[in-house]
């Protein structure tokens, strides 16, 4: 048996998102999001269901922070409904909506479980989107005032914060392919709106540093690596177009202050519009990195190759390879300089079965986890500035468009009465937190 040690002051977490979590979607004064209005529209979500109640955090959360703390976890990541705190994303603040995530982050504080926030999962206030939304560069600017107000008011106890959420998710889900909440299919748009997450990013760092200095700021990115199907120089080469089209969009305005030119290319009219200064804002130092880690494509000259005989596949469709994250940890921190990482979000949806006695053996999802922590280890033994990990996630929620179909949690709910139990892998967790290792 091979034991892996994490260094001591290593961050183990776990994560989740308002909209998938919080329920309570028009209590206390809350807006309404784009992914309320999404939710509701019929034909969206693949079980009909929506986030109105979700887990129902909002009222459960104590109950939830006492769950992290079975756990042991060392740090939560969740993220803030804009709606709550600016109900039409700008103008009049809701203060029970701000008092909402003062509680929880004074609950977490007195569990000692260190808030990991981040100010944008996916929910952008509908009122903004009635305005152009993200294709609508003000309202990049008007991000950056939510930012200064959330840093205003919880920086005195919140040290990491995160601006966007996968802002790759949101133009191609959201503005592409239609999938996600706004349903919008339109290329030209999708371009711009990547754009103006980047301001908005650059914008709202900007305005919580010059508020709190002292703070840690970050983004969110989601990458999958490309791997070649073997070392034939084609399927190499096919690997790396296949990386190139994606994968580095943000990573390189972020890191390299220009986008990479074998994306934009490609983009014709697509072209989003660039105003000078926009890349030195977008590129300004940051703290760390938040990377979002499930997949990989593996790429040979002639495409994709799906199934790949002999992998196991979640529930989501992703195959298991956890060397894949191994790898791509060492490619981004070669090809980039860049700031301390944590994995923001890992983990694996299952089917998990219910035993009589109310127990659930989710044994493939614990060894999913035991397999990508080994590899991050590994990583680190390379040489990658890995300093925490939040396992995606603490509780079964609402997952976006397949509803509630699929179960990510290391906690199982019970939607019908919302009962929380722990799951195998829950149980495994804390045990690799209690020791700080994880063995084979
Ligand atoms: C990520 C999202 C997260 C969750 C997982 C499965 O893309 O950030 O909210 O849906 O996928």
């Amino acid at each position: 048996m091979t034991t892996y040690k994490f260094p001591h002051n290593f961050l183990w977490g776990a994560a989740t998102a308002s909209y998938q979590v919080e329920g309570a979607w028009i209590e206390d004064g809350k807006g309404e999001s784009i992914w309320d209005r999404f939710s509701h529209t019929p034909g969206k979500i693949e079980d009909g269901s929506t986030g109105d109640v979700a887990c129902d955090h909002y009222h459960c959360y104590q109950e939830d922070i006492d769950l992290m703390r079975r756990l042991g976890l060392k740090a939560y990541r969740f993220s803030t409904a804009w709606t709550r705190v600016l109900p039409a994303g700008r103008g009049r603040i809701n203060a029970p909506g701000l008092d909402f995530y003062d509680r929880l982050v004074d609950a977490l504080c007195a569990a000692n479980i260190e808030p990991f926030l981040t100010l944008y999962h996916w929910d952008l206030p509908y009122s903004l989107h009635e305005k152009g939304g993200w294709t609508n560069r003000d309202v990049a600017f008007t991000f950056a005032d939510y930012a200064a107000l959330m840093v205003k008011r919880l920086g005195d106890r919140v040290k990491y914060w995160t601006t966007f959420n996968e802002p790759g998710v949101v133009i191609f889900d959201g503005y592409l392919f239609g999938e996600h909440a706004p349903g919008i299919q339109d290329p030209k748009s999708a371009y711009q709106v990547g754009h103006h997450l980047m301001l908005a990013h650059g914008l709202a760092v900007q305005a919580m540093r010059g508020i709190a200095p002292h703070l840690k700021y970050g983004i969110v990115l989601n990458q999958w690596m490309a791997d070649p199907a073997s070392d034939d120089p084609a399927d190499i080469d096919a690997a790396q177009t296949a990386w190139n089209r994606n994968e580095p969009l943000f990573l390189d305005a972020i890191f390299k202050g220009h986008y990479p030119p074998q994306t934009f290319d490609l983009l014709g009219d697509n072209m989003p519009k660039i105003k000078d200064g926009d890349m030195a804002l977008i590129s300004q130092r940051l703290d760390y990195l938040g990377l979002n880690f499930y997949s990989r494509n593996l790429v040979s000259a002639e495409g994709n190759i799906s199934p790949v005989p002999g992998s196991e596949y979640t529930e989501m469709g992703w195959e298991v390879c956890a060397p894949a994250l191994r790898r791509l940890l060492n490619k981004i921190s070669n090809e980039y300089k860049l700031p301390p990482i944590y994995i923001t979000e890992n983990g694996a949806a299952f089917k998990d079965a219910v035993t009589p006695d109310g127990k659930i053996h989710d044994e493939r999802r614990l060894d999913y986890l035991r397999q990508h922590f080994i590899q991050t280890r590994l990583a680190m033994q390379d040489g990658v500035d890995v300093r925490g990990y939040f396992v995606w996630s603490l509780l079964d929620n609402f997952e976006w468009g397949h509803g509630f179909t699929k179960r990510f949690g290391l906690i199982r709910v019970d939607y019908e009465n919302q009962k929380r139990t722990i799951k195998d892998s829950g149980e495994w967790y804390a045990e690799v937190i209690r020791k700080n290792e994880v063995s084979e």
